[in-house]
C-alpha cells in the first residue's frame, strides 16, 4: 500500500527507538501521562513505564522535526536491545488520518530492519540512520501513528505513538 511505503521509514525510525504494549485497544488515551521519547522527535511511549521493554530507546532525532511533505527526512536513532530478538518478531502498525484508519497491519520486524542495514538476531547497542524522501502528495492534515513491537512470543519490545501534522 502506498502509505505504507511512505510511512515505513518513519516507523523504522520509531522502531529503532523502542516500543511497548498493546496500543491497539480502541479506547486507549493518547495524551495523558505519556513519556516522551528522548531527542528531537514527536514520539511518546505508549506506556510511561518502559522498564520491561526489551529495546531501551535512548534517542531519536528527526530532521526536520516535525517532518515536512516534499522534503527529505533524516532519522537517527539509538537504542539497546537488552535481549536477543530473533525471527518472528513483528510490528503492529496503525496509522490514522484524522478519524480515518488508513493502515492497520502487521509487518515482520526482521524484514523491516533490512531497510536500515540491520539483520536479525538483534542484540545490544544499535544506531540507525536513514534518509527518506517524503512525497509532496501527502494529504495535509493530522496523522496519528501507533507502532507496537513484539517478539514472536508476544513479549514487548517497544511501543510508540506519534502525532504528526502535515501542512499544505
Ligand atoms: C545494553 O543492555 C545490556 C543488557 O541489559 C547491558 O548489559 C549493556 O550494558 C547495555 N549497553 C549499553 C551501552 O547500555
Amino acid at each position: 500500500m502506498r502509505f505504507m511505503t511512505i510511512l515505513s521509514p518513519l516507523i523504522l525510525g520509531l522502531l529503532a527507538s523502542r516500543v511497548s504494549a498493546s496500543f491497539f485497544s480502541s479506547n486507549q488515551k493518547i495524551l495523558d501521562d505519556k513519556a516522551s521519547v528522548p531527542g528531537d522527535n514527536p514520539l511518546v511511549f505508549c506506556l510511561a513505564d518502559t522498564s520491561n521493554d526489551i529495546l531501551k530507546i535512548e534517542n531519536v532525532d528527526l530532521s526536520p522535526n516535525p517532518p515536512r511533505a516534499g522534503e527529505a527526512l533524516s532519522i537517527k536513532a539509538n537504542g539497546n536491545f537488552t535481549e536477543v530478538v530473533g525471527e518472528g518478531a513483528y510490528i503492529l502498525l496503525q496509522v490514522k488520518y484524522g478519524l480515518i484508519r488508513l493502515i492497520n497491519q502487521r509487518a515482520d520486524l526482521c524484514e523491516q530492519m533490512k531497510n536500515v542495514d540491520e539483520e536479525c538476531p538483534l542484540s545490544g547497542q544499535k544506531t540507525i540512520t536513514k534518509d527518506v524522501e517524503l512525497p509532496k502528495e501527502i494529504p495535509p492534515g493530522n496523522y496519528q501513528v501507533f507502532a507496537d513491537v513484539l517478539t514472536k512470543d508476544d513479549k514487548k519490545i517497544t511501543c510508540l505513538e506519534a502525532k504528526v501534522h502535515f501542512g499544505k
